[in-house]
């Protein structure tokens, strides 16, 4: 009888080794986003400022407020990207999440 418990209680911890996941990877990639922001330089300088169909976005993130007047930062770019307006089409659903982020991190190096 003791000896079944103690191998009950064996099996029961066995259970509770949980092996831990590493957590996923979130920054984006951006030598990808360049590849990603090719479909955007049809209207978008990205070298310049100067205004091609939609603004130049060189320093996109050092400018003190966008068209928008939102100030520049993940969020409101995100929502520009995903949104589009004013003659930018919208990217919500043309883009996958991991293309999105990669895109983002090439917008900062601008
Ligand atoms: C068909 C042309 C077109 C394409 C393609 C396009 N945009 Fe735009 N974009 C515009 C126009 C026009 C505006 C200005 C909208 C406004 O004044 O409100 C704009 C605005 C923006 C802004 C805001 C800039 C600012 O200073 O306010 C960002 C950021 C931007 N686009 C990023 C992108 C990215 C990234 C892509 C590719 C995924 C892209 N755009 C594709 C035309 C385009």
């Amino acid at each position: 009888m003791i000896a079944r418990g103690i191998f009950a209680l064996f099996v029961a911890a066995a259970f509770f080794v949980v092996v831990p996941k590493a957590p996923a990877q979130k920054a984006g990639n951006a030598e990808k986003g360049k590849e990603v922001f090719e479909q955007c330089g049809v209207c978008h300088n990205a070298d310049s400022d100067e205004k091609k169909m939609g603004p130049g976005l060189k320093g996109l993130y050092k400018k003190a407020k966008l068209a928008n007047g939102k100030k520049p930062s993940d969020e409101t770019v995100r929502a520009i990207i995903n949104a589009g307006g004013n003659g930018m089409p919208g990217y919500q659903d043309l883009l996958t999440d991991e293309e999105r982020d990669n895109l983002m991190a090439y917008l900062k190096t601008l």
